[in-house]
């Protein structure tokens, strides 16, 4: 559990307590579900309310999402509970909480990027498990996302930072073409530990 002292904390429960439903799920896994394994563990980090987290579970795998946010976690426990889903929702500070070795089939992790954390989310999957990664660029063609740098990827980075991982789909449009139309602002990777 995470103590209350993590100085990003108290605004992540001010926003969340404010939030009545889970938000929709990423399009990594909303686009890409037939590479979804039928059975097995996932993690969602820095899960908020958790809409991927909730797919996962529907899907039928032992889903556990992790956030820092107490209310965040708590909402998202009462709405997996309410439909009888297999996930479990933890209050972690990444920065503190270790990942377990080899340990999930899928790892999910959307609009959140901690570049300190990018070789463990790799080898906290399983031989041949998956990680499905979507998150905001530098590249910003409409408003919205993060300003801070730092919390924005490259050009290529997701490649970069997971690059023992075995890509198998990437997705990053930047602006090219028609702007009204895509995926814009973000880019994202799916790839399996060999
Ligand atoms: C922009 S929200 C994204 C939430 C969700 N993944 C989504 O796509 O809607 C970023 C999340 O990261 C969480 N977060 C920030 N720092 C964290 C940390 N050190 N440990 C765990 N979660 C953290 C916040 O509580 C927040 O829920």
């Amino acid at each position: 559990m995470a103590e209350d002292n993590h100085p990003q904390q108290q605004k992540w429960n001010r926003r969340y307590a404010e939030a009545g439903q889970p938000n929709q799920a990423a399009q990594v896994l909303l686009e890409n579900r037939h590479l979804l394994p039928s059975q097995g563990t996932a993690l969602e980090l820095a899960a908020g309310l958790g809409g991927n987290a909730l797919l996962l579970a529907r899907h039928g795998l032992r889903t556990q999402a992790w956030d820092l946010s107490d209310v965040a976690m708590s909402k998202l426990q009462r709405f997996a509970d309410a439909e009888q889903l297999p996930l479990q929702a933890h209050c972690v500070d990444l920065e503190q909480q270790p990942l377990p070795e080899a340990a999930f089939d899928l790892i999910c992790v959307s609009a959140f990027l901690d570049r300190t954390l990018c070789a463990s989310i790799s080898t906290a999957l399983k031989p041949g498990g998956l990680l499905f990664y979507q998150t905001f660029t530098q590249a910003k063609v409409r408003p919205g996302g993060p300003s801070n740098p730092d919390f924005l990827l490259k050009p290529g980075e997701l490649l970069q930072l997971f690059s023992q991982l075995q890509p198998l789909v990437y997705r990053e449009e930047s602006d090219c073409g028609e702007l009204d139309q895509g995926l814009r602002n973000q880019a994202y990777l799916i790839a399996r530990r060999s």
